[in-house]
């Protein structure tokens, strides 16, 4: 049976609609990205997110239906992000999915945002042809808002996830963007991180890999005793970026980088060169290094200790290109295949979202007009 389902996501700062046919073509994909509303603040403040939300979500949606050549009446369901993410956020994006689908009588599909990340990569190998993965899938989910490690499994059409791994403070995006403003490089972090860190020298800067120590860190119940469990941590390179700066006196130079960025638009890679001296790249380029090889490694000693049959790594630092690059080696090493999003459905998107609502369609999962909202929605 073929299912057109519109995808709506507005749970950060970007404002998505997308229509998917049957979890496995993607037919439209509009994203309307707030990065600029944000950018002087050097984060996300929810407030403005939520407004920006509302004048986007109308103009959105509309260009979604017509790219994708169907009206509201050709729909086969309507799917939205529940959480997790920030409330002002979600609710813009629930309240317009829930007025669809009663107004058009249409069903309505609730979607944790994280299980909207592992189906990018479903729907694109699906997209082209590969109905054959490999289970248990060990899925890295890896953006601003989380590091986490599920387990995955299908039955009957349903899926199921099993958290084998998470952060115990910052998420990887966090530290890209934390690490970014520090430098006077702006916001988003990651992506500038990404196209500077081939200029600088990782070899520079030695970080040392972050180390559980207290098993007590732990939350009461959340993990059985004696179960295997990943632990990462990345709020500790950022205090020791912060160190380093402080050390070497890189501050003013920091702080006219800032001025002098703030005054470009759209400021290209010149000109980030152009205010980039030596040891600041060499500083990024071995941070970068360090993030990226704390991300490998711990997700294949996971896939190993879990006997994993495939790796996906998806979420907003899935993008990088190091770290794709390194995944695809080192999973290669391991003989296990390893599976990404494009670049483009690596952030945040609404295919994904209308993708994960797919198996929840057929099996009538349908969500209640008066669900809720949830910030700290867990999978
Ligand atoms: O998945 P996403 O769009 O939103 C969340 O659900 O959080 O992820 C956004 C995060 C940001 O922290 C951003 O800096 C990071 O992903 N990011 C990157 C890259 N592109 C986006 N990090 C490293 N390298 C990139 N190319
Ligand atoms: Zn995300």
């Amino acid at each position: 049976m073929s299912a057109y389902i519109l995808g709506i996501e507005s749970s950060c700062d970007e404002t998505a609609a997308s229509v998917v046919r049957s979890g496995e073509e993607l037919v439209s994909n509009v994203v309307a990205s707030q990065f600029a509303t944000h950018a002087p603040y050097g984060g996300v403040v929810p407030e403005l997110a939520s407004r920006e939300h509302l004048k986007a979500i109308v103009p959105v949606v509309r260009q979604a239906l017509a790219d994708a050549k169907q009206s509201y009446e050709s729909l086969d369901a309507i799917a939205v992000t529940q959480g997790p993410g920030l409330i002002g956020a979600l609710l813009v994006g629930i309240s317009y999915a829930k007025a669809l689908a009663f107004a058009l009588d249409k069903p309505l599909i609730a979607v944790n945002h994280l299980e909207g990340h592992i189906h990018a990569v479903l729907l694109e190998e699906r997209q082209k042809g590969n109905h054959e993965l490999k289970f248990p899938v060990l899925a890295l989910v890896v953006s601003g808002g989380h590091t986490h490690l599920y387990l995955a499994a299908q039955k009957d059409s349903l899926w199921t996830y099993e958290t084998v791994g998470r952060t115990r403070d910052d998420a990887a995006g966090e530290a890209f963007d934390k690490v970014a403003k520090l430098l006077g490089l702006g916001y988003p972090g990651g992506p500038v991180i990404d196209r500077l860190s081939p200029f600088g020298d990782a070899k520079v800067v030695k970080f040392a890999t972050p180390q559980i120590k207290h098993a007590d860190r732990n939350r009461p119940g959340e993990w059985e005793p004696g179960q295997k469990r990943v632990d990462f941590s990345y709020s500790g390179i950022k205090t020791a970026v912060l160190r380093y700066v402080e050390v070497n006196n890189m501050q003013d130079a920091i702080a006219a980088r800032r001025a002098a960025l703030q005054k470009i638009a759209k400021p290209t890679l010149e000109d980030y060169r152009a205010l980039l001296d030596k040891q600041t790249l060499d500083l990024i380029a071995s941070f970068q290094r360090a993030m990226v090889e704390d991300l490998v490694s711990k997700t294949l000693a996971a896939a190993e200790s879990y006997n994993a049959a495939s790796v996906f790594v998806t979420g907003g630092v899935a993008a990088n290109q190091q770290l794709r690059q390194r995944f695809e080696q080192s999973a290669a090493e391991h003989g296990l295949p390893v599976f990404f999003p494009s670049r483009k459905l690596s952030t945040d998107n609404a295919a994904m979202i209308a993708a994960a609502a797919y198996p929840k369609f057929v099996a009538k999962d349908f969500a209640p007009l008066d669900f809720n909202a949830e910030a700290g929605l867990r999978l």
